[in-house]
């Protein structure tokens, strides 16, 4: 039995998220958590001929404790989203305090649960995550991710269009780094199958797979970033973790994570010298099984943007450790 839930379940990304999830054959309870709404959006969902149970709570009546009790996985993308101008890490103020807040409550009612965060900015929101669940000395590394999935199915989407591939899902880019602007590295280099991609068309492909969240941003004109697509992401990645947990095999995605703490992990920690980041990692029944290193192969061009990626993410994930550590 799979107890599947959503903390900002309303929103944007939420509702549709929740949709994905309800009519998932591998999740068997659904439960939905927001500030507003998430009562209509369960009731809503509730009516839909698929087996999960769905229910939804406010924060009234210990609505928190009653979403995440039993719960095995927990997907967050509660928080305000970006705005025309505005940088993921603008976002930091509210979202922080957001996320610290939602996170305390998953160290006390469901520990053993993977926390997969959606709200921005990742960067720093999971070493919020991470130091809020150490404070509660609940921290499983293995069990907390940072939803990086839109950036690698954006790769895909747009080497697709680039090298006229019709099915865009048949080719794989790791995207490794951060979840945010030139924190973000795809390693062309390494796609499967190998892409040819023209000279003059490199480090456009590279700029708009790094800040294709803008495009939408800014087409949306106000209205919010990503929240379709983003859906579809947050769903695919919480579907790899429970297929895993069922004990399929085989199973690799992209995803942020506490490196020094994962299988594999160390090792890559100490070449990228920040502790949170971004690699494909294998999934398996606790979470993490094993962190992969795809540094050795990639070309210059690749380290380049490594360097630079590498530097943005120390200054954020030092933003978020110590925020955590300073409140209470
Ligand atoms: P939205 O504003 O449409 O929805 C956010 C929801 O969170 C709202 O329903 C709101 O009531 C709820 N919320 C606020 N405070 C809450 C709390 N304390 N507890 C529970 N729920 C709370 O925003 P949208 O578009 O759904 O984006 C959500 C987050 O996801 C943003 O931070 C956005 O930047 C991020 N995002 C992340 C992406 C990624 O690739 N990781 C991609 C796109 C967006």
């Amino acid at each position: 039995m799979v107890k599947a839930v959503v903390l900002g379940a309303a929103g944007g990304i939420g509702q549709p998220l929740s949709l994905l999830l309800k009519v998932s054959p591998l999740v068997d309870e659904l439960a939905l958590y927001d500030v507003v709404n998430s009562p209509g959006v369960a009731a809503d969902l509730s009516h839909i001929s698929s087996p999960a149970k769905v229910t939804g709570y406010l924060p009234k009546d210990d609505g928190l404790k009653n979403t995440l009790e039993g719960a095995d996985v927990v997907v967050i993308p509660a928080g305000i989203p970006r705005k025309p101008g505005m940088t993921r890490d603008d976002l930091f103020k509210i979202n922080a305090g957001i996320v610290r807040d939602l996170v305390t409550g998953v160290a006390k009612y469901c520990p053993k649960a993977f926390v997969l965060i959606i709200s921005n900015p990742v960067n720093s929101t999971v070493p919020i995550a991470a130091e809020i669940l150490k404070a509660n000395n609940v921290f499983d590394p293995s069990r907390l991710f940072g939803v990086t999935t839109l950036d690698v199915v954006r790769a895909s989407t747009f080497v697709a269009e680039i090298t006229g591939v019709e099915d865009s899902r048949t080719i794989v880019v790791p995207v490794v780094g951060g979840h945010s602007g030139d924190t973000i590295v795809p390693l062309l280099s390494l796609a499967k199958p190998s892409v040819s991609i023209p000279a003059d068309k490199l480090d456009g492909l590279v700029n708009r797979i790094q800040f294709g969240g803008d495009e939408v941003v800014k087409a949306k004109d106000g209205a919010g970033s990503a929240t379709l697509s983003m859906a579809f992401a947050g769903f695919r990645f919480a579907e790899a973790v429970i297929k895993a947990v069922r004990g399929e095999k085989g199973i690799v995605e992209p995803s942020y994570v506490y490196l020094p703490g994962v299988p594999g992990g160390e090792e890559i920690a100490k070449a990228v010298g920040v502790d949170f980041f971004a690699v494909p990692v294998e999934l398996g029944p606790n979470g993490v099984a094993k962190a992969t290193n795809p540094f050795g192969l990639i070309n210059e061009a690749e380290k380049k943007l490594l360097e630079v990626a590498i530097k943005g993410l120390k200054t954020n994930i030092d933003k978020g450790v110590e925020f955590a550590s300073a409140e209470p």
